[in-house]
């Protein structure tokens, strides 16, 4: 069976950095499946030839020096451009004319991919349900749906409605990157394709969890988006909950798209929701300095750029074991890493002396950059009595591999081609995702509190993250990746 691309926002950012780089890739690797073709859809008007060509050289910025000329020039005759608003109904019909010039009569598997703002996904949906370009009489059709997914419950909610009165959930994939990176889906085998974590993976041997993703990044033009975000929105709604739901799910009995997501709606489920008063006591929020000289912010903008969460997962194997997650801007390096830390051996035999407590076992699980995984390990220190210190077990995914890791769309595009949606959020996942991030997002807007602390760009947040921490009898695991 032939499949079709349809790509609505197809002469934007994400287009030419993301989507068109992964299938070129894609292609060069003869990953695709047979006659894979892509149709881009937006106002600007291309013709088939001005989109190929503005696509070769951002592609080849891009892709950097795996870009081939040869293999481009195989690659582009299966792209094609139609101009079309996805808010005109009528534009609908020369997108379904296009089609069926470009698939010459012989049915095709379609995915529609909606790269537009949020803000057009209902109408582009409903568009498609009217146009009859949803209907299945004629091939599978499948809707992809970038982030953000909703801005809160409700919106999350009317959105799934809108959804679902045109696509059956199956044919439904909700984007969030973080799944299509190598490090997640290692963890996924880390924890079920090795016996040896899981009789240690639970409130009996573990201290606590941190899930940081830093970015070393500020908001530079994006100040007027990131204003009616901010952090717990931007990353914690999607990324920081979608990597708590794989370091704490149960084995799924299989390895299929709705076994895998069941085990991971059922984590968010045991979440205990935070009440306000959780809130003030549970969080930190913090805002670098300058953020409110960026473009397109308020001067006196409350808009958090970092954030720290405690969460407590109500479950038999995690009772008792808090999971602290974090994210900001403007932070030290660009981080994204799940630490598991260990509980210290009930004896310190080997305590006396200069240092009354040694470091902790940690489990570091690196995403990106550096990506690989870290066991830290107590060691005696040769010839110096028995003076222990730190040392790890590091595997680096760089070291044992020898090409580029492909990024995440590489990974996510194919899947949705060929219809496996294990690594695509479901409606419920992202509804009790938002059922999370409301309450907190909420206590800070109608209650300022607690405080919007400043930090210096640079920092690892404010320093009432660290204290926060500190109060706690616990600290955050502030190391940058070592990239070689
Ligand atoms: N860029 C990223 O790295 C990234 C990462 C994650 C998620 N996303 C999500 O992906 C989506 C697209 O982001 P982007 O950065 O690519 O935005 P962008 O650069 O602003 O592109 C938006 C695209 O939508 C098209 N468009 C706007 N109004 C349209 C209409 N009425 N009918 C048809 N096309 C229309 C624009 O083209 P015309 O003006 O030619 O119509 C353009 O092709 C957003 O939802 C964003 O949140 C982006």
């Amino acid at each position: 069976m032939a499949h079709t691309l349809i790509i609505f926002g197809a002469s934007g950012d994400l287009t030419s950095r993301k989507l068109i780089p992964a299938l070129y890739l894609l292609h060069q690797k003869q990953r695709l499946p047979p006659q894979t073709r892509v149709l881009g859809v937006a106002r600007t008007r291309f013709d088939d030839a001005a989109w190929r060509n503005e696509l070769a050289a951002t592609t080849q910025r891009y892709v950097g020096q795996t870009f081939e000329p040869a293999a481009w020039q195989a690659f582009a005759p299966m792209l094609f451009y139609q101009p079309g608003d996805v808010s005109r109904l009528e534009d609908y019909a020369s997108v379904a004319a296009r089609l069926e010039a470009i698939e010459a009569g012989s049915p095709a598997t379609r995915l529609y991919y909606l790269a537009t703002a949020p803000e057009l996904y209902a109408t582009a949906i409903l568009h498609l349900g009217q146009s009859g370009l949803a209907d299945e009489s004629r091939g599978i059709r499948r809707v992809v749906i970038e982030k953000p997914f909703g801005r809160d419950l409700a919106s999350a909610r009317e959105l799934n409605q809108i959804v679902h009165r045109v696509f059956a959930e199956h044919q439904v994939f909700r984007i969030d990157h973080y799944l299509g990176k190598e490090t997640v889906q290692n963890l996924l085998v880390l924890r079920f394709a090795n016996a040896i974590f899981e009789p240690l993976w639970n409130r009996r041997y573990i201290d606590h969890v941190q899930i940081t993703v830093a970015e070393e990044v500020d908001v530079g033009r994006r100040g007027a988006y990131y204003e009616q975000a901010g952090v717990l929105r931007d990353m914690f709604q999607n990324h920081l909950l979608q990597l708590l739901m794989i370091t704490a799910m149960e084995a799924p009995p299989r390895y299929t798209a709705d076994f895998v997501r069941d085990e991971k709606v059922k984590v968010l489920r045991a979440v205990r929701p935070l009440s306000p008063d959780d809130v003030v006591r549970d969080t930190v929020r913090g805002q670098y300095e300058g953020y409110r000289a960026a473009e397109g912010v308020a001067p006196d903008s409350q808009t958090a750029t970092f954030a720290a969460v405690k969460l407590q997962i109500e479950n038999w194997r995690w009772q008792g074991v808090p999971f602290y997650l974090r994210s900001g801007k403007a932070m030290s390096c660009r981080t994204s890493q799940i630490v598991i830390q260990f509980r210290q051996p009930p004896v310190m035999m080997f305590s006396e002396g200069r240092r009354s407590h040694h470091d902790p076992n940690r489990l570091v699980i690196q995403i990106q950059p550096a990506e690989g995984i870290q066991l830290h390990l107590q060691t005696k220190v040769p010839d110096a009595g028995m003076t222990l210190r730190t040392t790890d077990l590091d595997f680096r995914f760089a070291r044992e591999y020898a090409g580029t890791m492909p990024d995440a769309y590489q990974r996510l595009l194919l899947d949705a081609l060929l219809g496996d949606a294990s690594l695509f959020a479901r409606s419920d996942e992202v509804e009790w995702a938002w059922s999370l991030i409301d309450p907190i997002q909420t206590t800070w807007d109608t209650t300022g509190q607690p405080p919007l602390e400043l930090y210096p760009p640079g920092q690892w947040g404010p320093q009432a993250s660290d204290d926060w921490m500190h109060a706690q009898g616990r600290q955050w695991f502030d190391v940058c990746p070592v990239l070689h």
